[in-house]
């Protein structure tokens, strides 16, 4: 699996712990943002990075961090065919892949520590989607994105 990460100068330090657990893990990683947690770097472009590389297929799922991860997945979520949901525990992470189908988590720097992430990053990327009545709100997502996207 191809997992696209990106984050702003907030996110920095826990994107690369993520990232480093990520390639032992063996997953292929796109790592994108800022370069150091000292230099602003602007979570809209991080944001904007992760949604175009799931999209396009370059990526099959996406880590967003910004310093709350509130700002990084108010972007995410405006791409059409984005499910974004920003996770502070292992559960809500466990049941965006469950009942949502999220193909993007948003996490913040500065509000989770690292073995929590990666927790929360692993039961995103483990759990199935478990279809059924959920897949019928999932497309119900849909046809609201088909009603009020360009
Ligand atoms: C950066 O200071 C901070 O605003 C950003 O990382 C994020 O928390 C915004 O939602």
């Amino acid at each position: 699996m191809k997992i696209s990460i990106a984050s702003d100068h907030a996110g920095f330090d826990l994107r690369q712990k993520v990232t480093a657990h990520l390639k032992e893990k063996g997953y292929e990683v796109i790592e994108g943002g800022a370069d150091s947690a000292d230099k602003p770097y602007n979570y809209v472009d991080a944001g904007i990075k992760i949604a175009e590389d799931v999209l396009s297929g370059k990526a099959d799922r996406g880590i967003a961090i910004c310093g709350t991860g509130i700002g990084i997945s108010l972007v995410v979520n405006k791409y059409k065919g984005i499910r974004c949901g920003l996770c502070t525990n292992e559960y809500m992470a466990r049941m965006s892949r469950q009942h949502n189908d999220a193909n993007v988590i948003a996490m913040g720097g500065r509000v989770v520590g690292q073995s929590l992430a990666i927790a929360m990053v692993d039961a995103f990327l483990e759990e199935e989607f478990a279809g059924d009545r959920h897949a019928v709100r999932v497309d119900n997502i849909r046809a609201v994105e088909d009603k009020n996207f360009k």
